[in-house]
């Protein structure tokens, strides 16, 4: 039995930072931050709204375009790296705000993978049998966690949530395959160094600004751009596909340059590849569900065709999957 995706959406606040905002903030320019990264604006939340807020309106489109009572939901995971509080869950306020009373969740922490370890998660719950209904959102309030006095890392990020309900296929779609990976040895490249049970918030970690994202951006890139053109390469020869055969690629959004590699590499022609990190920037767990609901409102991928999605991010982390769309 195949886990399959049967419904998608996605929440942006409102709120737009765009480059011109942050020449005011920060040493930079718009010239610099649109050809290293692609990126023009991304989303903010507003005074008060954090991840929960955005997942729970997520879950609602989700509820009401697959026709699905809220207490039908069996399973609700969230990836995110910036929950509102370390805990309660994610998953328990969002549960709450439904008022989906048939329930269990947790969240995941796997940064910009988190999405895709999400969704590995989920589908094994779905071919145990045992799980009909599980929604799977990633949502990241990066700004909560971002420095915007450092050049570095706050020209890159941005708010948002996006999900998908995965149900059984009746019809034999859904993920076909997936590759995913850790390796530690990362870690301190892309870090939030303070508040956790190393370095509990302090007078000391927050005069060392530990409570806001630490980034090797040159030591990431690398990786990265090998990292997610090695395994998106991988898992389409070891299911015998090629380049062509991928209607739509939906990579992670850290940085265009980053996407390109990756497609040149699997041979993946530009007009079959999701850009939306113009307009979003960096949602970390966010992106990858935000870019299959963009495809599939617009009308991109229909029932039948070959999605392949990408990520790489923190960790580090990275993971790719195949998946054919359809119910
Ligand atoms: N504006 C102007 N100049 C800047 C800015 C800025 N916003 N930021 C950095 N610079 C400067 C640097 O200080 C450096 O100056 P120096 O040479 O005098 O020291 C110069 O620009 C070049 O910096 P590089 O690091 O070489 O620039 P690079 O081409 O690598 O681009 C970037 C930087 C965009 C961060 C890139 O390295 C990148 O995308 N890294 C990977 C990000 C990623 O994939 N993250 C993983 C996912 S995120 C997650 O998991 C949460």
């Amino acid at each position: 039995m195949k886990a399959t995706i049967t419904a998608t959406a996605k929440y942006l606040p409102k709120r737009v930072l765009s480059n011109f905002d942050l020449e005011k903030m920060v040493d930079t320019s718009d010239e610099w931050i649109r050809t290293r990264t692609g990126i023009k604006t991304r989303r903010l939340v507003s005074e008060g709204q954090a991840s929960a807020d955005m997942a729970t309106e997520v879950a609602k489109i989700l509820l009401e375009r697959s026709n699905t009572d809220k207490n039908e939901i069996d399973l609700i995971i969230i990836a995110t790296v910036t929950p509102d509080t370390m805990f309660p869950s994610t998953a328990a306020r969002v549960q709450h705000k439904l008022d989906a009373q048939n329930c269990w969740g947790f969240d995941l922490s796997g940064a910009c993978t988190g999405f895709l370890y999400a969704l590995e998660t989920g589908a094994k719950f779905i071919e145990s049998g045992k799980y009909k209904k599980v929604m799977i959102i990633g949502v990241d309030t990066m700004s909560s966690i971002i420095d915007y006095t450092d050049r570095n890392t706050c020209v890159l990020f941005g708010d948002g949530a996006g999900g998908v309900l995965l149900e059984p296929s009746k019809n034999n779609n859904g993920i076909i395959d997936s590759i995913l990976g850790i390796d530690g040895a990362g870690g301190d490249s892309l870090i939030l160094p303070g508040g956790g049970s190393l370095h509990p918030a302090s007078a000391d970690t927050i005069k060392k600004k530990m409570h806001y994202v630490y980034q090797d951006g040159k030591t990431v890139f690398k990786f990265a751009v090998k990292g997610m053109a090695d395994i998106s390469s991988d898992i389409l020869k070891r299911n015998n596909f090629t380049g062509d055969d991928v209607k739509l690629f939906i990579p992670h959004q850290a940085n265009k340059r980053i996407i390109d590699a990756t497609a040149k590499r699997c041979n993946i022609p530009d007009e079959h590849v999701l850009i939306n990190i113009d307009k979003y920037g960096n949602t970390t767990a966010a992106t990858i569900p935000i870019g299959m609901d963009e495809a599939v409102s617009d009308g991109t991928i229909k029932d039948g065709d070959l999605v392949l999605t990408a990520s790489f991010g923190a960790g580090f982390t990275w993971g790719s999957m195949l998946i054919r769309w359809g119910k």
